[in-house]
């Protein structure tokens, strides 16, 4: 058991839509909201835009991490950061200049993410990781919850964190998709320190679904 900080981040997707103060309320312990915000179009599920993610940034009693599964991500993300969100996390396919739009990102004063889907090439981006504050590898192909953790995924994970110690950053490297009590330690093990989970914490009384996923990981931690 290591010592890197590790972040359990629900997914608000599995909530409760018509309660969603109750449900932010219930994840109180958890350290950021992981938002999904869906458009159609670069993924076959739609979810909500900024007038909902407005409000659940007025609510929520933690930080909000928007993982932004849009088309044309270099015109929309900015104005997530602007709402006051913690991190902004576009896909690299979703834009034109991922370099750039980060840096608009946080100038604006949010962290910037990349998320790379599962067939996505790492290798173009590890030498951009200065750029970033933190990657997300999707661990499903991105737009449903409930979907089973691709354990294809960690050669992946592992290349971005062999890149982080080459560098000596602090990038943040996140798993979301399946992260449940028996797949969390595969992706801790691989260098994972930020783990999404949406059914996984709403699927029974979320403050204890936390405490468990924070065992898990923890017991793998680097
Ligand atoms: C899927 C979303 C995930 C989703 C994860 O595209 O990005 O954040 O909520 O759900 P679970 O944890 O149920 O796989
Ligand atoms: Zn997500």
């Amino acid at each position: 058991m290591g010592v890197t900080a590790q972040r359990i981040n629900p997914s608000i997707l599995s909530a409760d839509f018509v309660n969603l103060q109750a449900e932010l309320e219930a994840i109180r312990t958890a350290d950021l909201v992981h938002v999904d915000v869906m458009d159609n179009h670069f993924v076959p599920n739609l979810t909500m835009g900024p007038p909902i993610v407005e409000r659940i940034q007025a609510v929520s009693p933690i930080p909000l991490d928007m993982h932004l599964m849009i088309s044309d991500a270099d015109r929309w993300a900015p104005g997530y950061a602007e709402m006051g969100a913690f991190s902004v996390t576009f896909h690299v396919e979703a834009s034109t200049d991922p370099v750039a739009l980060a840096r608009k990102i946080r100038d604006i004063g949010a962290r910037a993410g990349i998320a790379l889907k599962p067939g996505t090439d790492p290798e173009p981006y590890l030498e951009l990781l200065p750029e970033f504050d933190q990657v997300l590898v999707m661990t499903v192909e991105p737009g449903f919850g409930g979907q089973s953790f691709m354990p294809d995924m960690m050669p992946k994970l592992r290349r971005f964190a062999e890149a982080r110690a080459k560098h000596g950053l602090d990038v943040w490297l996140q798993v979301d998709g399946g992260i449940t009590v028996d797949t969390i330690g595969i992706a801790a093990e691989a260098g994972a320190d930020t783990f999404v989970a949406g059914s996984a914490v709403y699927g029974g009384v979320p403050e204890e679904r936390i405490a468990d996923l924070r065992v898990a990981a923890a017991q793998h931690a680097h």
